[in-house]
């Protein structure tokens, strides 16, 4: 869904990106995402997936016009604010990015460590959610001798376990068989029904057509965020996120989602 406004959860206006001093890969790239949508964002290889995920999880500052993230402006956000806001954002990597001294377990566990949930409640959540997406008996393993698909679901594990407000999903269903691709897609529309909204850029035309969200679709570095379209009916993942979530920090994101 997109919409005007400042209530937005993010908000591109004339977004243009180049970089060093090359050609823009991105040009006056305008859309606005409400809280809550779900969107695939689709495009031939280097139509510019990878690097408008960029700009929304703030790795890369563009090279014109205006981004907002959460109603804040990023041109006027202090540097100072920018953990706080990027704390809020889920990123599931294209190339994982998985910290490869720590454990499978370790590496998910890492966004409750840092947001201060207790050690116990930690373990719970975690080995719950690994043996969610099939890694029950691959949680203390390093993710160097984990498979490209393993390793995969390790990071989006990762990227969903604190619940973030934004979940950001580069390829996320790139390296898993189909099954296990649904069943992933599935945990990203669990979390979409509690309030995260949900950007997944993607290949795979097949799970697009069976979900059915709306698309936003890159050709040559121009966005076409098509009309507004009714969010899908999606199965929900066997309530994994209500279970690995409950306590404190779950009503306050079942609070803000309302
Ligand atoms: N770090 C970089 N430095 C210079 N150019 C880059 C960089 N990253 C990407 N590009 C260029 O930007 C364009 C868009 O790349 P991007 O990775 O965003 O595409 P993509 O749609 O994600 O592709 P894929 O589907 O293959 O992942 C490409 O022309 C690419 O060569
Ligand atoms: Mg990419």
């Amino acid at each position: 869904m997109t919409i005007e406004g400042s209530d937005c959860v993010v908000r591109f206006e004339s977004v243009g990106l180049r970089y060093g001093l090359g050609p823009e890969v991105l040009q006056d790239i305008s859309f606005a995402l409400a809280p809550g949508s779900f969107h695939f964002l689709l495009g031939a290889s280097g139509a510019g997936k990878s690097t408008l995920l960029r700009l929304m999880y703030l790795a890369l500052k563009p090279s014109r016009g205006l981004i907002s993230l959460f109603g804040h402006n990023m041109a006027t956000t202090s540097r100072r604010q920018l953990p706080a806001l990027r704390r809020r954002i889920g990123v599931v990597f294209q190339d994982f990015r998985l910290l490869h001294h720590l454990s499978a377990f370790d590496n998910v566990a890492l966004p409750l460590r840092v947001a201060g949930v207790r050690e116990n409640e930690i373990r719970k959540h975690v080995v719950e959610l690994l043996t969610w997406v099939g890694l029950k008996d691959h949680v203390n393993i390093r993710p160097t001798i984990l498979s490209g698909g393993q390793q995969q679901r390790v990071a989006i594990a990762r990227a969903v376990i604190a619940r973030p407000k934004l979940l950001l999903a580069d390829e996320p269903t790139g390296n898993v068989d189909d099954r296990m691709a649904m069943r992933l897609m599935h945990l990203f529309e669990e979390l979409n029904k509690l309030g995260t909204t949900i950007v997944i850029a993607t290949h795979n035309e097949t799970l697009v057509r069976r979900l059915g969200h709306p698309r936003l679709r890159l050709d040559a570095g121009w966005l076409d965020a098509g009309t507004p379209d009714q969010q899908a009916a999606g199965k929900p993942a066997a309530g994994v996120f209500a279970a690995a979530t409950s306590g404190s920090r779950a009503k306050q994101s079942s609070e803000s989602a309302a």
